[in-house]
């Protein structure tokens, strides 16, 4: 008999979390005769024993859809709500892997995902985990998939704002996504062209942000584009977007607009990068476990894919290195992170 496994998608959705499914579905069914289901919304479906057969049929016409078939929640199953004494729920989740008689749970999910995943093999449970988010904060592999489909919507969205900021002469303030990481910012910003570019990672003078304005005006240009990570240092119940507006309003001449791009990148189809990338670590997983090698996150490191422990990646993140070398080269190239 061939093994039976499950999938679950945990935490944020992200466009190629469908491409993921069926790589691991569709390699364990055609290459290895095995019996696959999936949980619906994430842990809580794993908890609550609710999920669907993934068969050849339902593994058919995925690939290019955004979301998640399976859907997904938050659920923390080892974290303890408030006033809880017991947490019941890793009890519940042993009984359902048991009861359905599973061999391997695949968790694809960010950073919360792989440190659940952990906790659930020092349960006793086989299970693999697939880095997930568009952020790009998990940490122990170069790449999730997701981000390079967010990175090319922001980008896309920052290639229109350049002609209407010309058009008004206006300083356009652009708020992507990121969490506490500035992947997408750094990677869009520099894509898109973007004259300046603030990230959690690099703490940023206003001072100086607001003069690289006003100078770009004074050099004769009639626009600046300003990307922000959501996740920059500002005043709490204020966008990152709003903040930095609301300063180049105090601070500068010059007439600011924002745009916060939110959910729009996380949605619609992956590109194609995602969904090749998403079917490599889906199909990498489905053989880690064909091969009985449980614990793991499957990664990639220099294009090459292989796997690190879980218990290495929980709960750690993946942030930007000031140093990065995309970082100098923009900035030889005259684009500002607020901090020179
Ligand atoms: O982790 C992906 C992400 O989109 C982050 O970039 C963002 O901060 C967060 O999820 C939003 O969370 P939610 O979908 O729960 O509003």
């Amino acid at each position: 008999m061939g093994k039976k496994i499950a999938i679950l998608t945990a935490g944020g959705d992200c466009p190629g979390l469908n491409a993921a499914i069926r790589g691991v579905g569709k390699t364990a069914i055609v290459n290895h005769g095995m019996e696959v289901i999936g949980f619906t919304a994430g842990f809580s479906g794993l908890i609550n024993k609710e999920y669907v057969v993934l068969d050849a049929n339902k593994l058919s016409g995925i690939l290019t859809l955004g979301g998640t078939i399976l859907g997904t929640s938050r659920e923390k199953p080892f974290k303890l709500e408030k006033g809880e004494v017991f947490n019941y729920k890793p009890g519940l989740i042993k009984k359902s892997y048991e009861e359905l008689e599973l061999d391997c749970v695949v968790c694809i999910g960010g950073n919360g995902t792989m440190k659940t995943a952990h906790l659930l093999s020092l349960e006793g449970l086989n299970v693999i985990g697939i880095p997930k988010t568009i952020d790009n904060d998990v940490f122990g592999t170069e790449i999730t998939f997701g981000f390079d489909s967010a990175v090319s919507i922001a980008t896309e969205a920052i290639d229109r704002l350049h002609s209407t900021a010309n058009s008004h002469q206006r300083a356009m303030v652009i708020e992507v996504m990121g969490h506490n990481a500035g992947w997408i910012a750094l990677y869009a910003g520099v894509a898109g062209g973007g004259d300046i570019i603030l990230i959690p990672e690099i703490k940023y003078d206003i001072e100086k942000v607001c003069r690289k304005i006003e100078d770009r005006f004074t050099r004769g240009k009639i626009s600046a584009i300003v990307v922000v990570a959501e996740g920059i240092e500002k005043p709490e119940n204020i966008s990152a977007a709003s903040y930095i507006v609301s300063k180049i309003q105090q601070l500068t001449s010059i007439e600011p607009r924002e745009t916060r791009l939110g959910y729009v990148q996380r949605g619609g189809s992956p590109s194609a990068m995602d969904r090749i990338l998403a079917t490599r670590y889906g199909a990498y997983a489905t053989e880690l476990i064909a091969k009985e090698q449980y614990g793991l996150m499957v990664a990639i490191h220099g294009g090459v894919l292989g796997s690190v422990p879980l218990e290495e990646v929980g709960g750690k993140l993946s942030l930007v290195d000031p140093n990065h070398s995309l970082i100098t080269k923009a900035r030889n190239m005259g684009v500002l992170f607020g901090d020179e």
